[in-house]
């Protein structure tokens, strides 16, 4: 064997196990798992040098030493083999949808924010260190990209709000772009190979970042399509993700000259969300499995490999280094505050971004450590030839050790911050619920003692002195529930509600994993119950009723494959989301009135009696709202509903009889020939039953003139002229479709559904045959009432300027609309 192989082999997993397993020893001396890992790091460094171990020395330990040393850490192989792994990892757990619904206050910190603090970074450490202008913003820019990782653990273990998490998330993977970006721009004109150009470097900047999203967008897409073809073995399509990570990095960065980093955040949000729905169950599962073991093995190698790279690096340190390490941290940490206190609250001043309480905004401020890609780029830097030793030594330097700061002084902190602000305590209700449920354990146990005693051959007296341990252990508690602060209605029922949302979150994740909804239904599900859940933990309540109002509106992407089938007349997108909808409204009801009739009794035991009753009435009310929403879609399309109705019955018995055959089979009452015989003619019928039917949105045209009693009588080839003006439209609940005032430039026939004229009075209900909005087309004039879709609604368009021609051509109708209008408008 070549002796490099062995010794890369031995060095390699050498320091793997030793990094693996500091993850017990951080959780049992409490140290944050990075710190511990950096700072055996800097150990090996250390030992290397003190122990004078040379190149040539034989010995295990030497050949040790030697294959760590060998391991130079250079840009390429954090950028290369170590960030594609971590960001894709990160990217992949994002929920796109609220990344998306949280775009502009992401980008503003991510590319606004770190503009800023670099120019204040670059500025401060200009004044004081003599470096040109130019070294020194590179220096702001490298020490400006946040290492996402401790505040999501973070906020995570603390329970954040979602939208938080989200927030935070993804200011850190954007920043890491913007920053990497904004380094090669300035370390070119460093170098001298491009000029000192503003606009010329904003649109590079705009185009570098885009390009990268493009890549990540268009490779996601290939690599879904061929995973997609391969349905059904996991490790294929797991293979697959881990080469479109690399793959995307690489193209994007070496070849296409753009951002990787937003290639991989891309390709992994385009797989977390969409590429989803190409992958199996199972193999979903073992995806997430293999991104979490690949992100730990690179986290700690890393972590490690930065550590053994330190003694060196810092050897460059100087004394007159003190003065612009002193301004960094300040300005550095400074320009951070400036960020989460200062633009932060007015961002969720203006309702751009969740409002973040102060305690939160100090854990971010404090915990934005910097790490692998801060390092990656002052490497970067200082591999690069054409720069000076000078401003090489410098960049490493001053980045080495801000970054050794933050890990060794910021992560070990960040822990006492959140104690200072008590976010590490139960609050008081999570404190009232832990001593219920500890109430409500104990005296159960305590009741099924005897019992257990006596099914157990324990001797009595054993079992009474159990018996009385029990009881004053219930007793202690109940005196400790006394003495709580008495918790008002209100925080009885947030919680209520709270653990409502539990069990609905539970509920959907047991359908998913049962066959019963596609992974993306599943996955908006969820998403929607974090919604409700980041309101209610925001306005109690109230939060609950407007969140989960809102999640039976049609959202966004509704109303882009509405305007898509309006516009350019596609079909497809409009007929997923409806049956999508249907899914979600269907799998909403289920898990409510399931709560309601089973899991309302677990939280009843554990809240006020009064508060209970309420709570059912919130859960009533909703259940009475989510069922109107499906009905409107069932009344819209009975066939379709029929059709997925039976199929989804149909799959819920094949795994009620696949279950049965199983209970037989663990019993040993029959054999696993049979079994496997039985259970694979199940598989044949399951799969059967997974073709979703088409839904059919029933926009023919001809089919829809028909089903409008004006146009009855005339005859065909008239009719089919009249059709050809005519353009057929689904309109959706609560959907406005005149507005009083505004200026008409076309009239609506119904063909199917109920709209609503909102007048002076009671609003006048229009239905299947009736037609409205002439009144504006035949006075010239604005409209006369504003007009609302009472359910959904099948309607026919007739623009403004065929008008004239559809009444000169037909006299009778011509009547007709005039006779109504003129009625219509004397009431
Ligand atoms: P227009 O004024 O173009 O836009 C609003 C429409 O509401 C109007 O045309 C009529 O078609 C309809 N409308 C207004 N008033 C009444 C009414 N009293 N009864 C029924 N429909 C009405």
């Amino acid at each position: 064997m070549h002796e490099g192989v062995w010794s890369t082999v031995l060095g390699l997993f050498s320091l793997m196990t030793i990094a693996v397993l500091i993850l017990p020893l951080s959780k049992r001396v409490k140290v944050p798992y990075t710190v511990l890992l950096a700072l055996v790091g800097i150990i090996i460094g250390f030992l290397h040098g003190l122990l004078g171990i040379t190149a040539t020395d034989v010995g295990l330990h030497s050949q040790l030493f030697n294959s760590f040393q060998s391991f130079d850490l250079t840009s390429e192989i954090i950028f290369f083999v170590f960030l594609p792994v971590l960001i894709f990892e990160a990217s992949l757990a994002i929920d796109v949808r609220k990344l998306l619904s949280d775009i502009r206050p992401i980008l503003f910190l991510a590319v606004i924010g770190l503009f800023i603090s670099t120019f204040l970074i670059g500025g401060a450490v200009y004044a004081v260190s003599g470096m040109g202008f130019v070294v020194c913003l590179l220096l702001g820019a490298i020490l400006s990209a946040t290492d996402p990782v401790a505040v999501v653990a973070i906020f995570k273990d603390l329970g954040a709000p979602k939208r938080l998490a989200i927030l935070v998330e993804g200011e850190s993977l954007f920043n890491d772009a913007t920053a990497i970006v904004l380094f090669t721009i300035l370390a070119a004109m460093i170098a001298g190979t491009a000029e000192a150009d503003l606009v010329g470097g904003g649109i590079t900047f705009l185009k570098v970042f885009v390009g990268g999203i493009v890549v990540g967008f268009v490779m996601a897409h290939v690599f879904s399509w061929v995973i997609s073809k391969v349905k059904g073995i996991a490790l294929v399509e797991v293979s697959l993700t881990i080469s479109l990570a690399y793959l995307a990095f690489l193209f994007a960065e070496h070849y296409l000259h753009v951002s990787g980093v937003m290639a991989v955040v891309t390709a992994a949000l385009v797989i977390g969300s969409h590429g989803r729905t190409s992958i199996s169950g199972h193999g979903w599962e073992l995806l997430q499995e293999t991104w979490e073991t690949l992100g730990f093995w690179a986290n700690s190698l890393i972590f490690v490999l930065v550590g053994i790279a330190v003694p060196t690096i810092l050897s460059l340190f100087g004394s007159d280094m003190w003065l612009t390490l002193g301004t960094i941290l300040v300005v550095g940490f400074g320009a951070r505050a400036l960020l989460t206190h200062g633009i932060l609250p007015v961002l969720s001043a203006t309702g751009m971004c969740p409002p973040v309480n102060l305690g939160f905004r100090t854990v971010m401020w404090w915990g934005g450590l910097r790490g692998a890609v801060s390092l990656a780029l002052a490497l970067a830097f200082f591999e690069n030839e054409a720069i000076s030793q000078e401003k090489q030594d410098f960049v490493i330097v001053l980045v080495c050790a801000f970054v050794l700061f933050t890990l060794f002084v910021n992560a070990t902190t960040v822990g006492k911050v959140m104690q200072a602000f008590g976010l590490d305590k139960l609050s008081k209700n999570d404190l009232a619920i832990r001593d219920r449920t500890v109430e409500r354990a104990l005296s159960e146990v305590a009741e099924s003692i005897p019992a257990i005693a006596e099914n157990n051959v324990v001797y009595g007296e054993v079992a009474d002195q159990a018996v009385s341990g029990y009881g004053d252990r219930l007793k202690a508690i109940k005196a400790s529930i006394e003495k709580q602060d008495p918790i008002d209605d209100d925080g009885w029922l947030k919680m209520g509600l709270l653990s409502v949302i539990g069990q609905e979150r539970k509920h959907y994740l047991n359908d998913y994993s049962k066959g019963y909804v596609d992974p993306s239904s599943s996955k908006d599900l969820l998403s929607v119950a974090d919604d409700i859940l980041d309101s209610v933990k925001a306005s109690g309540v109230q939060g609950y009723v407007t969140a989960s109002e809102a999640s039976l509106e049609f959202d966004w992407r509704f109303r882009i494959a509405m305007q898509l089938h309006r516009r350019l007349g596609l079909v497809g997108p409009l007929r997923n989301q409806l049956s999508n909808r249907w899914t979600r409204l269907r799998t909403t009801l289920a898990a409510l009135t399931r709560i309601k009739k089973v899991g309302i009794n677990d939280i009843q035991s554990l809240i006020d009696d009064k508060v209970s009753l309420l709570l059912v009435e919130f859960i009533d009310n909703r259940i009475l709202r989510t069922e109107a929403a499906l009905n409107a879609l069932r009344a819209q399309y009975p066939g379709y509903a029929n059709k997925v109705q039976t199929l989804h019955l149909d799959r819920i018995m094949l795994n009620q009889e696949l279950s049965k055959y199983s209970d037989l089979y663990k019993d040993a009452i029959i054999s696993t020939e049979i079994y496997t015989s039985l259970a694979s003619a199940i598989g044949a019928r399951e799969e059967a039953s997974l073709v979703q039917p088409e839904l059919d949105l029933g926009l023919d045209k001809l089919e829809l003139v028909a089903s409008v009693p004006l146009f009855e009588g005339v005859e065909k080839d008239k009719l089919r002229s009249i059709a050809d003006l005519l353009k057929p439209q689904l309109i959706v609940p609560s959907e406005i479709l005149c507005k009083a005032g505004e200026p008409g430039d076309c009239m609506y026939f119904i063909s199917s559904g109920a709209i609503a004229v909102q007048t002076d009075g009671a609003p006048i209900i229009l239905g299947s045959g009736d037609f409205f909005g002439e009144i504006a087309l035949l006075k010239n004039a604005p409209r006369t009432a504003t007009v609302v879709a009472e359910s959904f609604c099948e309607v026919l368009i007739l623009q403004s300027s065929d008008f004239a021609k559809l009444l000169s051509d037909n006299q009778a109708m011509k009547e007709t609309i005039e006779k109504v209008a003129e009625q219509r408008m004397s009431n």
